[in-house]
């Protein structure tokens, strides 16, 4: 059952895009990989938000007539274009938010972690100019396999000395965007209204939505329990398929990273009552990362929020023993990675 005293007090999303006031334009976005899938309509999405200042694209080909094309929305935020390594310190010099999509996406048959050997280097060499040059920048880690690149992105900021646990922050919110699409169809229910909290990692069976934390608090049979979790956890393979061979979730994934950024700028603009899932480095667990309902403030997660994980029911708690080791595996695969470098 929902444990009313436990749940934080989440207000109704406060969409910068909709606000009738707009606030000052301050706020500096960067994203890597902004010509492709994700990075396109993910940089329209930030372009339309007003406290963004200057947004920043960067990406290896491509990336000067997105930024043109782009450029000539009515709305505050400059726009300008960064191609190539040459390019990449001028794109992060200053910025507040890193939004990282770039790297390969799946193709029907692959796992997340197939796309290990190629995506770790890509977030490696990208991490290594963040840290150089925006060591104080939120970075939002979208490329996958997530449950790896996080911890190479960790690795790489504990070697070059600046890795800030609090500002580094693997983007799950598709998870949640999909579980709260899926949930209230299944149950007729207002979407605007439901809030389903989704933990563990983003792959396969580590993506575990919590459906007895969930608002409103509804009743469920252990049957459709049991769909439900596995159309949210195969929600990526979904469209993957549906794709049959041209990639993975773009325009879902634009929206939930859109909603992600605006979430963090919303921190950093001082709001108080932010919250949002994330796969951030945790005490949650006995695994050094986890994804879980956090509490972000200026300086980036203030709370990773217990109160989800207490009161599991049989079927969430034995799913979320099942999940340790494939988790476990995968941010250790992401450390190796790194270490074996050095
Ligand atoms: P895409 O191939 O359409 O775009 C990737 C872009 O990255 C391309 O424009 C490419 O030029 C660029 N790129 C490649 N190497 C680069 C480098 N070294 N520096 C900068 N840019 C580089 O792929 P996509 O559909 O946008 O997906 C991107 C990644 O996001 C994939 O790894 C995919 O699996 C992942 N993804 C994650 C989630 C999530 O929920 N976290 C959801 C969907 C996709
Ligand atoms: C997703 O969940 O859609 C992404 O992780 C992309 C994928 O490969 O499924």
């Amino acid at each position: 059952a929902l444990q009313a005293s436990c749940v934080p007090n989440i207000k109704p999303r406060q969409r910068f895009t909709n606000q009738l006031q707009p606030r000052a334009s301050t706020y500096k976005v960067a994203i890597l990989g902004a010509a492709g899938g994700i990075g396109q309509p993910l940089a329209l999405l930030i372009k339309m938000s007003p406290p963004v200042s200057d947004l920043h694209l960067y990406d290896i080909a491509n990336v000067k007539g997105v930024a043109a094309d782009l450029s000539h929305c009515n709305t505050p935020s400059q726009v300008l274009d960064f191609t190539g390594p040459s390019e990449l310190a001028n794109c992060l010099k200053g910025m507040d938010v890193v939004v990282i999509p770039a790297g390969v996406p799946r193709k029907p048959g692959m796992t997340r972690d197939d796309l290990f050997n190629i995506n770790a280097n890509i977030v490696k060499t990208l991490v290594e100019a963040v840290a150089d040059n925006c060591p104080d920048a939120f970075i939002h880690i979208i490329s996958n396999p997530v449950n790896s690149t996080v911890a190479i992105a960790a690795e790489v900021l504990k070697q070059k000395g600046v890795y800030d646990p609090k500002k580094l922050f693997g983007v799950t919110t598709l998870d949640v965007v999909r579980a709260n699409t899926f949930v209230a169809e299944k149950k007729n229910l207002k979407l605007v209204d439901v809030d389903v909290p989704v933990v563990g990692g983003h792959a396969g069976i580590t993506i575990l939505p919590l459906l007895s934390k969930m608002r409103p608090s509804v009743t469920f049979t252990d049957a459709e329990v049991e769909e439900l979790t596995m159309r949210i956890q195969n929600g990526g393979t979904e469209v993957v398929e549906a794709k049959a061979g041209a990639g993975s979730a773009t325009l879902s994934m634009a929206y939930a990273a859109a909603r992600f950024v605006e979430t963090a700028l919303r921190a950093l603009d001082g709001d108080g009552d932010v919250y949002e899932c994330s796969f951030v480095q945790s005490e949650l667990t006995e695994l050094p990362f986890f994804a879980s309902r956090v509490k972000l403030g200026k300086k980036g997660v203030e709370a990773v929020l217990s109160a989800d994980l207490q009161g599991l029911t049989e079927y969430e708690a034995k799913s979320l023993e099942a999940l340790k080791p494939e988790l476990k595996a995968s941010i250790e695969k992401g450390v190796a990675f790194v270490q074996k470098q050095a």
